[in-house]
């Protein structure tokens, strides 16, 4: 019985307990989180048959010493908000009741909120019974930091220190709540380890409560790490969410010793020939560079801009050796040191020919030779007035003649350097008597006009005098010739441009001479016919020949003979008129027809003729009344 009492009455306790702590059911959110500045809302929801009958809301700041302060208060008439609470000017609370849900809100608003505000808010319903409830919500702030500013070391971080050295620098300010900094090599997050990467970090909360944070990296350097980049993150929450913010990347500067040497030039598929400029290139795998130092020929060479030798206008006594090496060899391995290259300055030396200048007899032999010294093979090639002539270095002349003389060139090239080539020319004369190369009488050309134009050309060396001269064929009378031009054609042929009065037959002569001998050629020259008159003289004899041109043996006998039957003809009609007339006795004595005859036959004479003298001796009658046909020398 006692225990059923015990029972009962226990389970009375429990309701009655549970009744009174739960008279009147608040539920709160525990949390609620907002940003600074911004307006937070905390709801407070109960269940009631009848709206509450006072509702107050209290503060709690955190620690368990802390006591509640009111900061509002409403009930059926009255709505207080405490004056001279930090709440007096920011807050509202607004009601409202849903009888068919039986639940009513009460929904505190708070204006911007501050660092402050972080804290409980306690709200207590009442119903009209005086029973209560209570619920709480916790506010939390937030606030975001400002972008993080990356600072890295400037100047190099060398891979020879033996503990981390400082690397770089983050800065975040004003977080709320504090922040975390974490740092990236390459995307991949840093980790403190032991001596190989350190984090130091450091916080100050500010007058305003916001956090201002700093992290510092220090790592061991490696050589790889001049490649890589370092940037810091940081994390911080904003109201129902997490976010993260990236830095800058920054480099940094890696020293590292120098372990091996690589010597280079700036042209290394060429040949360099004299007065080509080198650059010579001696790099260090290290950084900074050491401080280097070329050696030629046991020499520190000049114009060194420490890692680059430059070698203007280079002669071939600067082929050889170069070593580079680092000038203060201390804090290096002594194995290192030095490395060197190669280099052959190649050259053509100036053309020597021999013999270098030559004037030789008709019908010798010369030699010439070519010659010129280079570091490389060499083509060489003869020419003669641009026309080349042999493929080599010798050059053989045989049995000189005037067609022998000339300006031989020798031209010496390197075909793996086109670049380097010389050439070099000499005057080769063959010595000779003359040789009359051109010899012609031109005129008279009308009537009006006696004089005829002499042109006479030789050949020879030394190179000969040349004179024109003319007889009256008759009376062997000296005929003046007036010389119209007298000129060197080239070192072997000159050239003699004269005229004469033929008023009646002349001949012409042509004499030309050297200390060699003679040469001599003549021209018949006819009075006032229209001839043209043309002679190849070709002379080997020192006496010389003359040359006289030939009545013409085939047409000039058809012409004499037609003429003398027109003219028997003639005399056969004028025979016959004179009878006629005698007989009819019409004739009176002493007249003659013999000047008009001869007027014809020198009209009927009127014609060119061109007469070629030499080997054929072949004469050529050509019918033509101007007398411009080309003369056979051409
Ligand atoms: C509250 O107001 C209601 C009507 O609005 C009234 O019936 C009730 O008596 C009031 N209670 C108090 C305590 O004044
Ligand atoms: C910062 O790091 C701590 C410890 O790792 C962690 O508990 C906290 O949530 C982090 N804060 C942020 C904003 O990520
Ligand atoms: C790192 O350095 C390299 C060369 O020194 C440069 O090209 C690159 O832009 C740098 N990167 C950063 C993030 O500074
Ligand atoms: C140089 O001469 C050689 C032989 O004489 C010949 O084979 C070669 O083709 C020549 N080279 C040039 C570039 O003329
Ligand atoms: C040399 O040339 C001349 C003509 O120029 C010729 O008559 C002679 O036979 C030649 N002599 C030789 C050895 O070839
Ligand atoms: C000289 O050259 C001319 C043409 O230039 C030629 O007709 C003649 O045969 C040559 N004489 C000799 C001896 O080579
Ligand atoms: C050619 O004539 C010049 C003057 O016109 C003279 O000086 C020279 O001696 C002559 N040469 C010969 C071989 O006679
Ligand atoms: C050249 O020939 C002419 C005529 O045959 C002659 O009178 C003269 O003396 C000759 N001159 C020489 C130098 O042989």
């Amino acid at each position: 019985m006692t225990l059923r009492y015990i029972a009962l009455l226990v389970v009375g306790l429990v309701v009655l307990t549970c009744k009174t702590w739960a008279a009147v059911d608040v539920s709160m959110e525990d949390r609620v989180e907002v940003s600074l500045k911004d307006q937070a809302e905390i709801p407070c929801i109960y269940t009631l048959q009848e709206p509450a009958l006072m509702i107050v809301w209290f503060t709690k700041l955190p620690g368990k010493d802390q006591g509640r302060i009111r900061i509002y208060y409403y009930d059926n008439q009255t709505e207080i908000i405490e004056e001279g609470s930090d709440y007096a000017e920011r807050i509202k609370v607004s009601h409202s009741y849903d009888t068919h849900d039986a639940r009513g809100t009460a929904i505190l608003t708070i204006d911007k909120v501050e660092l402050s505000d972080q804290r409980e808010f306690i709200c207590m319903v009442h119903n009209v019974l005086k029973e209560s409830g209570e619920g709480r919500t916790h506010l939390q702030v937030f606030k975001s930091p400002s972008m993080p500013v990356i600072e890295g070391t400037y100047g190099g971080i060398s891979v020879t220190e033996e503990k981390p050295s400082k690397v770089a620098n983050c800065k975040v300010d004003d977080g709320y709540p504090r922040p975390n900094i974490t740092w990236y090599k390459d995307r991949f997050p840093l980790q403190p380890s032991d001596g190989e990467v350190k984090i130091t970090e450091s916080q100050t909360i500010k007058t305003n409560g916001l956090f201002a944070l700093e992290s510092q990296l220090f790592i061991k350097v490696i050589r790889k790490d001049e490649d890589a980049v370092f940037y810091c993150e940081v994390q911080y929450f904003v109201p129902g969410a997490s976010r993260m913010v990236e830095s800058q990347p920054i480099n940094i500067t890696v020293f590292y010793p120098t372990t091996e040497l690589t010597v280079s030039i700036n042209s290394p598929k060429m040949l360099i020939k004299e007065g080509d400029t080198v650059e010579i290139h001696c790099e260090g795998n290290g950084n900074p560079q050491p401080l280097l130092t070329f050696i030629h020929k046991g020499e520190p060479a000049e114009n060194a801009n420490n890692e680059i030798l430059t070698l203007k206008d280079v002669k071939r006594s600067d082929s050889g050796t170069y070593e580079c090496q680092i000038l203060d060899l201390e804090g290096y391995n002594e194995d290192i040191v030095e490395s060197s290259i190669d280099i052959t300055v190649h050259y053509l030396d100036d053309i020597v020919v021999t013999p270098e200048e030559t004037d030789l007899d008709q019908g010798y032999d010369l030699t010439l030779t070519c010659n010129a010294l280079s570091s490389l093979p060499t083509n060489t090639t003869w020419y003669k007035d641009g026309m080349p002539l042999e493929k080599r270095h010798v050059l053989e002349l045989r049995n000189a003649s005037y067609n022998t003389s000339g300006m031989y060139t020798c031209k010496v090239m390197v075909p793996s350097l086109p670049e380097l080539q010389k050439q070099k020319s000499v005057q080769i004369n063959v010595r000779g008597k003359p040789e009359i190369t051109e010899w012609t009488a031109v005129g008279p050309m009308n009537k009006a006009d006696h004089s005829a134009t002499l042109t006479c050309s030789a050949q020879g060396y030394p190179l000969p005098n040349i004179s024109l001269s003319a007889f009256e064929r008759r009376t062997n009378k000296i005929v003046p010739v007036s010389i119209v031009k007298n000129q060197n054609t080239d070192t072997v042929v000159v050239s003699m441009t004269g005229s004469v009065e033929a008023t009646s037959e002349l001949t012409a002569n042509c004499i030309a001479y050297n200390e060699f001998g003679t040469v001599n050629a003549s021209h018949d020259i006819e009075a006032i016919a229209h001839v043209k008159t043309t002679t190849q003289a070709t002379s080997t004899k020192a006496t010389g020949f003359t040359v006289t041109p030939k009545q013409p043996h085939k047409g000039g006998s058809g012409v004499a003979i037609a003429v003398i039957i027109i003219c028997l003809l003639l005399i056969a009609i004028l025979g016959s008129v004179l009878y006629f007339l005698y007989k009819k006795g019409k004739l009176p004595c002493g007249r003659s027809g013999k000047q008009d005859f001869t007027k014809e036959k020198a009209s009927k004479d009127d014609i060119v003729m061109e007469m070629k003298s030499g080997k054929s001796e072949e004469a050529v009658l050509l019918q033509g009344v101007n007398g411009d046909k080309k003369s056979p020398t051409e």
